[in-house]
């Protein structure tokens, strides 16, 4: 696993390990008599991982809103690398934060490889005439989408279903598909929303390693998730939020160990524990996946 912190290169352009991506002071969204956020502090830094957990209804989605232009907080202020943001999604993409959904929103009748062109258009300079006229710059920057898009498809696993309609994609593979449409924004800071929900453990295990790779490409990640093993294996750092406010944060060990988190939302641990099981069933099906490929390795040669 990628989880050596030491000998991870910083992509070229990625700002320096341990600068300030995200910065958001004293957020409060509220709605009519509900106050969905409450006064949160959160910091992102270059190079990290952080998550975000807590209770349904706890506020965590409201929260990336607030983050990303859909809501404007009722107070506070968000700042991504030194500069306010403006209040509008597709100027906070432009500056550099992309994201996920909860709820998956592709475009289920076009192709994977559209969804992840649609991606693109923030940094896409061919104006509209460009695009009228079809001129050889409109050409250009077409070719260099396409490629862009399909390098991010092959970097999410998913490359041979480039020509497939998003709609026909298993669950797993539309989250995954969500990401590189997010990852063609070209961000700096990537906010995923229960990247896990509906996968099953490999699959889970296939997206822990995604993140990494993301991380290590200079992205800086903020993700939110209810899986505690992939939250707790992931994240340099935990924030949590019950009832709006944010009652803890700090690395796996000390967020775990918290009393409050305990009683609040993760429960005390049980005796056997269940997650041992899950591990167990993911080696397992990792070892015959390997075994099988070894069998077949000499055929491989020949299909090339
Ligand atoms: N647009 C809205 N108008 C009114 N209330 C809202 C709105 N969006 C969210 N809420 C309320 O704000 C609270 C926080 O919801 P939110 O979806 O942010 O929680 P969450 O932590 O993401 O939960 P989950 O883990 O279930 O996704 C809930 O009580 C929800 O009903
Ligand atoms: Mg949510």
């Amino acid at each position: 696993m990628t989880t050596d912190t030491t000998t991870r290169d910083t992509a070229p352009g990625a700002p320096a390990p341990g600068t300030t991506v995200l910065d958001a002071r004293g957020v409060t969204m509220r709605f009519g008599g509900l106050t969905a956020v409450n006064n949160v502090d959160l910091t992102v830094n270059s190079g990290e991982i952080v998550g975000l957990i807590g209770p349904n209804g706890a506020g965590k989605t409201t929260f990336f809103n607030c983050l990303t232009g859909l809501y404007i907080p009722t107070e506070g202020e968000v700042r991504y690398k030194d500069r306010v943001l403006p209040a509008k999604s597709f100027k906070v993409t432009a500056a550099g934060i992309a994201r996920t959904f909860q709820n998956i929103r592709l475009f289920s009748n076009m192709t994977v490889l559209e969804n992840v062109l649609v991606g693109r258009h923030t940094r896409t300079k061919e104006g509209f005439w460009s695009a009228v006229l079809r001129g050889p710059g409109f050409h250009r920057a077409e070719k260099a989408s396409r490629e862009r898009a399909e390098e991010l498809l092959e970097f999410v696993g998913l490359a041979s279903k480039a020509d497939h309609l998003a709609r026909n994609l298993p669950y797993g593979e539309q989250r995954k598909l969500e990401i590189a449409r997010a990852l063609a924004s070209e961000p700096g800071l990537l906010l995923l929303d229960e990247p896990t929900a509906g996968m099953n453990p490999q699959e889970t295990r296939a997206t822990e390693e995604l993140v990494f790779a993301i991380r290590d490409k200079g992205i800086a990640v903020l993700v939110i998730e209810h899986d505690m093993r992939f939250i707790f294996n992931l994240c340099d750092r935990v924030a949590v939020l019950v009832q709006g406010q944010k009652l803890v944060e700090g690395d796996s060990a000390t967020v775990q160990g918290d009393e409050r988190v305990i009683a609040a939302y993760l429960g005390e641990p049980l005796e056997n524990d269940p997650g041992a099981a899950e591990a167990a069933e993911v080696e397992a099906a990792e070892a015959a996946q390997a075994d099988a490929s070894s069998d077949t390795s000499a055929g491989k040669e020949n299909d090339r």
